[in-house]
């Protein structure tokens, strides 16, 4: 047979194709831009049809239907990266949660979660009858070497790419053809924060480095700063549109990099049009399934590698939190130790873990004395490198726990180092700075006290006037 007369042979309807999912079944699905939308609507709408079924995916775009308590008992969600969409219901136990290492994913869903059908999304065949996983290559393109039953839906809009990312129609037991545009994640406006933060990642940045970037506001904002820069790699989890300028302009060259010289090398990408566009039928960006791209192992082997990945949370011996707060799953650890583990290996190679000083608008500090209760560490203090804010940053390898508490309350929100100088004393017994560096760490937020007491009303200026009186005695006491 022909692989056309072999490709027609499978293509069925969504409705047809589901039908091979059987009740208890375990059925792994692309994500991101690559979830087979038109396959799961099917599946949504004839829930009622099934006992027992569990989705296994990661990070959702769109809805997770599976988390509507309708569901109970029909279909449930098994994540390995909680979003917007199923959050609540991991918390409530709704829906499941696996953590692992992304680099692990592959291995454990295939020997560990063990799902029978896999339902993905691919390009049209090419004119040799290969179809593309696009920009979603990671988890699911191992997927068609274990998985009894693998459907496909055919998409005209994923990208044909490059690397380890196409598979061979014969491949497949079932094609449904339904074109759709794939979720677009635009980048919103980098904020003065981000921009601050981004400009202190990009003084750790040297010419010739390779980078790890992920997504959202702080990777963009490093992007933006990176105009001066040269002969830069790429070789990273997932991107989003904030690179596409470095790459067309040859910022990013990877003609430094020790393997794929040449080749941009991500395991997905997760960004608008303009990022599908630069990737489409480009041989200058290789797409790789996750257990290669990254295993520490591979990314060592380029020199200088820098990660650059974010957090929610730090306490003064340099504990990472990034997926959890307190009790609730908020996203999963994904490649963050797989790059942060790689760059340490990596000749040259340094880890940055870049976020904010404060959430919740400003009202909490991400750097802590003591971790949230109920919240996992992501990242151990002793893989931690360069910790960034937007007020600098904290080296802390090879740093003592008291330098590496200095050096993470120096990048605090000026309003919350009293605090966390308080706390230190009571851990170490003794002032973590000299009275002069106390004012100096403490002037901004002083000043910025006193300056309101100038145009309040009397009641908050005595209230202001108390705190400061306060805030002066415990630093005084320090
Ligand atoms: N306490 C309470 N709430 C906190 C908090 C804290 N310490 N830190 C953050 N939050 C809140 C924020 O205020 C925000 O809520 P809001 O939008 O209502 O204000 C929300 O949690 C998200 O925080 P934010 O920092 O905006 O998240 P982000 O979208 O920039 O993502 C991570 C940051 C850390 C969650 C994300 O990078 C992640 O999941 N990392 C782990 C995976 C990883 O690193 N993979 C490798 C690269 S892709």
């Amino acid at each position: 047979m022909t692989w056309q007369e072999i490709y027609q042979s499978k293509l069925v309807t969504a409705e047809e194709a589901i039908k091979q999912i059987k009740n208890g079944d375990k059925v792994v699905t692309g994500f991101g831009c690559g979830e087979p939308f038109e396959i799961l609507r099917a599946l949504e709408k004839h829930y009622l049809d099934y006992r027992d079924v569990e989705i296994i995916n990661m990070l959702t775009m769109g809805h997770s239907p599976w988390c509507d308590p309708k569901m109970r008992g029909h279909i449930r969600l098994n994540t390995l990266f909680a979003s917007q969409s199923n959050r609540a219901a991991v918390s409530n136990g709704d829906s499941e949660f696996t953590t692992s290492h992304f680099y692990e994913i592959p291995d454990v869903i295939e020997h560990y979660m063990c799902p029978r059908v896999s339902v993905v999304m691919v390009s049209p065949p090419d004119e040799h009858g290969y179809v593309s996983f696009g920009t979603t290559v990671d988890y699911t393109f191992g997927t068609v070497d274990y998985c009894e039953i693998v459907i496909a839906q055919v998409n005209k809009h994923v990208p044909r790419t490059f690397g380890n990312s196409i598979r061979h129609v014969r491949e497949f037991t079932y094609f449904v053809e339904h074109d759709e545009p794939l979720p677009q994640v635009k980048g919103t406006e980098i904020s003065a924060v981000e921009m601050e933060i981004g400009k202190y990642c990009a003084s750790l940045i040297n010419d010739g480095d390779c980078l790890q970037l992920g997504i959202g506001g702080i990777p963009n904002a490093v992007c933006a700063q990176l105009g001066g820069k040269k002969d830069l790699g790429l070789h990273s989890e997932l991107v989003g549109d904030g690179v596409v300028p470095l790459l067309e302009s040859g910022i990013i060259n990877n003609k430094r990099k020790n393997i794929h010289r040449g080749r941009t090398v991500l395991g997905a990408a997760f960004g608008s049009q303009i990022l599908n566009d630069y990737i489409n039928n480009n041989p200058s960006v290789e797409l790789h399934p996750i257990d290669y791209v990254n295993n520490p192992v591979v990314i060592a082997q380029n020199d200088n590698m820098v990660s650059i990945n974010s957090c929610l949370q730090v306490d003064l011996l340099g504990q990472v939190v990034s997926d959890t707060i307190g009790l609730s799953q908020f996203s999963a650890v994904g490649g963050q130790v797989d790059f942060v583990r790689g760059a340490t290996m990596s000749k040259g190679g340094r880890s940055i873990i870049a976020m904010p000083a404060t959430a919740k608008r400003g009202t909490v500090s991400r750097i802590v004395p003591v971790i949230t209760e109920g919240s996992a560490i992501t990242t151990p203090r002793n893989d931690v490198n360069y910790i960034v804010t937007e007020y600098g940053v904290a080296q802390l390898k090879g740093r003592t726990l008291k330098e590496r508490a200095k050096e993470l309350i120096k990048i605090a929100h000026p309003k919350f180092r009293p605090y966390l100088m308080i706390e230190y004393k009571k851990r170490f017994g003794e002032a973590p700075f000299t009275a002069e560096e106390q004012r100096e760490f403490t002037s901004e937020i002083i000043d910025e006290l006193k300056e309101k007491i100038k145009n309040d009303h009397k009641k908050l200026k005595e209230d202001i006037r108390e705190n400061i009186d306060n805030l002066e005695n415990k630093i005084k006491k320090i």
